[in-house]
């Protein structure tokens, strides 16, 4: 069995630790000795360091003092720390800013920004380039064999736009590059609309959101720019520190920039997440599901390796409303979450309580009290004693056999076309609804984009899928025609990747004959207004109850092939399908018209989940608010239980389990106290 890589190259633990800022505390080098004490006791072993430290490298342009990061980094290797060493460009020292204004960003307006905040230069700007190559290429000679650097964090959550005039002439670049001719980007763009026909590059303003598909290039531009930058930064760090991993610290599922290309530069993914879990939130279930779902998305951006938790809250972020405290146990739940979706590295911002500044405020593993007789202290204390235990789950993978399709373009073209952006069938949500139905079912679910294969899932499912890539009709075509089971939803294939419609019916670019139905118009209701569905006698041999409501959007479909498995049963378009089947080759693909809740999904799949041998991580349906994944390693099967619904909970295990963080041997059911959390092996196997 061939060995997965782990985070760090050569060390073998779970990372623990947190962004960590001695530059804010220069001054009080006993505040410096203090923390080492307190990073013991937390057991923690990896840090983010130079995040925000610019300036303190580079005082005035040119004169470069490393002193309190040799100091630091040697301290730290001493500890047995690893330290995941920043590029600082995610905030500009003033003098840059002072000196030279091309490198603050131009707002929307035409307006220069002043200097302020951070995470706001021009992608463009050569001074700004060559400033942060400089920086960064010093960085990375000092330290690329320093025994404490374990990775390379390259800037800080990189986003935002600018439109100054580089920004400007570069897109205009990226278009001429893109569509060869002035007279291609008329075509691709349906510039005839509203008398948009451009006769040079230079007209384009991307600003002018009137043209659907001019938004989504600048989307993709803007992608291509962090992207360029991200580059420049790696190749920067890459001219004297050849093995040292990089990454960057990504966001979640964050809109403006698709993350599927970002992390094509960097050796693995981190990501940065504050779900808020509240214990009196009423969307509480919603919460758990949105973390897993974002969670398997960035597993799935690399399967081949582990991703990193790289900023979490050990206590409450005070950019919430209302600041919840996390409750007793939920900080470990929410860990094991990660960890179960298969990162091996669960990392905090911050590491102490700054005094001053905007964030003074957010939560710290230490406290403005100072010492370690803190609630959330001994929490992060406990959770550093339980991943030492967790060790094991080193090297093992989550395998899922059903994969949803989350897309970024999809999303963008989506949400830039009028008259279906505006249903409230907003992109995210609907790819949740349904993954959450997996989810409750303890089924694992890759979460990937579309330009992915799809051979070897038993099960795909494409919520919304608006935009079809070249090539992407025809692949999930010969998915099902080879035996795979595809489902799809109503705002499938409308678009092609320049937001122009297909014709000949929807969905497009042969989807119809896919899913054996034409999708003729789509009804939006009301908020609050339902249409009754009854179920056929198909629908009901499928395990579905007699009659669901359709809620959001009923699309008016005519079948081609498909059999109706469930039918409206008022209004204009009643007895239309709401629901079909469609057998294609050795496969079938089921179109779904409406939205017909929960409960309709969590049937659906399950009836799916069944007939086709899908694995469950536990049997059954899971409680409202139970979480359970699934790693692998070999015949050793590890699963990751959290329990974050307010109440006890009893779970049934599928065989002969241990839970890993007491070593008991388990019976057929275990316990879950609210917010508890465990992780249980398989016994036998090595
Ligand atoms: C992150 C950011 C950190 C810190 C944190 C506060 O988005 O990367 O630097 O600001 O939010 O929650």
């Amino acid at each position: 069995m061939s060995e997965r890589p782990t985070l760090i190259p050569g060390c073998r633990r779970i990372l623990h630790g947190g962004d960590y800022n001695p530059d804010q505390w220069l001054g009080t080098p006993e505040i410096l000795d203090e923390d080492f004490r307190l990073m013991e006791l937390a057991g923690c072993n990896a840090f983010s360091v130079g995040i925000f430290a610019w300036t303190s490298y580079e005082r005035e342009e040119g004169r470069y003092d490393f002193g309190w990061l040799d100091r630091l980094l040697d301290r730290m290797a001493r500890a047995g720390h690893r330290v995941m060493l920043a590029t600082p460009s995610g905030a500009k020292p003033a003098w840059l800013s002072q000196k030279y204004p091309e490198v603050r960003r131009v707002d929307r307006h035409g307006r220069r920004e002043p200097h302020a905040g951070r995470h706001n230069h021009c992608w463009s700007s050569p001074i700004y380039r060559e400033k942060v190559a400089e920086i960064d290429t010093r960085l990375a000679e000092r330290y690329h064999a320093h025994p404490a650097l374990g990775l390379w964090h390259v800037s800080n959550e990189y986003s935002g736009e600018c439109y100054c005039d580089l920004c400007l002439a570069s897109f205009h670049r990226w278009l001429e590059a893109r569509y060869g001719s002035i007279e291609a980007l008329n075509e691709a763009w349906w510039t005839s609309f509203w008398s948009h026909t451009f006769t040079d590059f230079e007209q384009i303003d991307p600003r002018d959101r009137s043209i659907d598909a001019l938004g989504l290039d600048h989307r993709r531009f803007n992608t291509d720019q962090v992207l360029d930058f991200l580059r420049w930064e790696v190749a920067a760090i890459r001219r004297h520190s050849r093995d040292v991993p990089c990454t960057t610290n990504l966001m979640g599922t964050f809109a403006p920039i698709d993350y599927s290309r970002l992390v094509s530069a960097v050796d693995l993914v981190a990501d940065d997440q504050y779900p808020g879990y509240s214990p009196d939130d009423p969307m509480l279930e919603r919460t758990v599901r949105r973390v897993s779902f974002k969670s398997d998305l960035h597993r799935c951006f690399k399967p081949e390796r582990p991703w990193l938790l790289l900023e979490s809250c050990p206590d409450a972020p005070q950019w919430k409303h209302p600041v919840r405290l996390k409750r007793p146990g939920l900080h470990q739940a929410e860990m094991l979450q990660a960890l179960g979706h298969g990162a091996e590295g669960t990392c905090y911002f911050q590491w102490r309580k700054g005094r001053g500044g905007g964030e003074k405020l957010h939560g710290a593993v230490v406290d403005h009290v100072g010492h370690e007789h803190t609630r959330v202290f001994r929490d992060v204390a406990a959770l550093g004693a339980c991943l030492n235990k967790l060790e094991p789950i080193i090297g093992s993978e989550a395998r899922a056999r059903v994969a949803l399709v989350f897309d970024w373009e999809a999303r963008w073209a989506f949400e830039a076309s009028e008259g279906v952006k505006s249903t409230r069938q907003e992109y995210e949500e609907v790819c949740i609804d349904h993954y959450s139905a997996f989810a409750r079912q303890a089924v694992s679910v890759d979460v990937i984009d579309s330009g992915r294969d799809l051979s070897g899932y038993a099960l795909v499912v494409l919520p919304q899928l608006f935009l079809l890539r070249p090539g992407v009709a025809a692949r999930i075509a010969r998915f099902v025609e080879q035996g795979g089971v595809a489902v799809a939803t109503y705002y499938t294939g409308y678009v092609d990747p320049s937001n122009r419609c297909f014709t000949g019916g929807f969905p497009g670019d042969g989807l119809m004959d896919v899913f054996g139905i034409w999708n003729e118009e789509t009804d939006w209701l009301t908020d609050g207004v339902a249409r009754r569905v009854a179920v056929t006698e198909d629908g009901l041999r499928r395990g579905l109850e007699p009659s669901y409501e359709a809620q959001g959007v009923c699309a008016v479909v005519h079948p081609r092939g498909a059999r109706p498995l469930a039918v409206y049963a008022e209004d204009f378009f009643r007895g239309t399908p709401a629901l079909t089947e469609h057998r294609l080759g050795r496969g079938r693909a089921f179109y779904q018209a409406t939205a017909l809740g929960g409960e309709f999904l969590r049937a659906f799949y399950a009836q799916l989940v069944d007939e086709l041998s899908v694995p469950r991580a536990l049997g059954g349906e899971l409680p409202p608010g139970v979480a359970v994944q699934r790693r692998a390693r070999g015949e050793r099967e590890f699963l990751f239980l959290q329990n974050f619904s307010g109440a006890a909970q009893r779970l049934t295990l599928p065989g002969a389990y241990a839970d890993l963080l007491s070593g008991d041997a388990l019976g057929q059911a275990l316990e879950l106290p609210a917010w508890g959390s465990t992780v249980i092996a398989s016994r036998g196997g090595s």
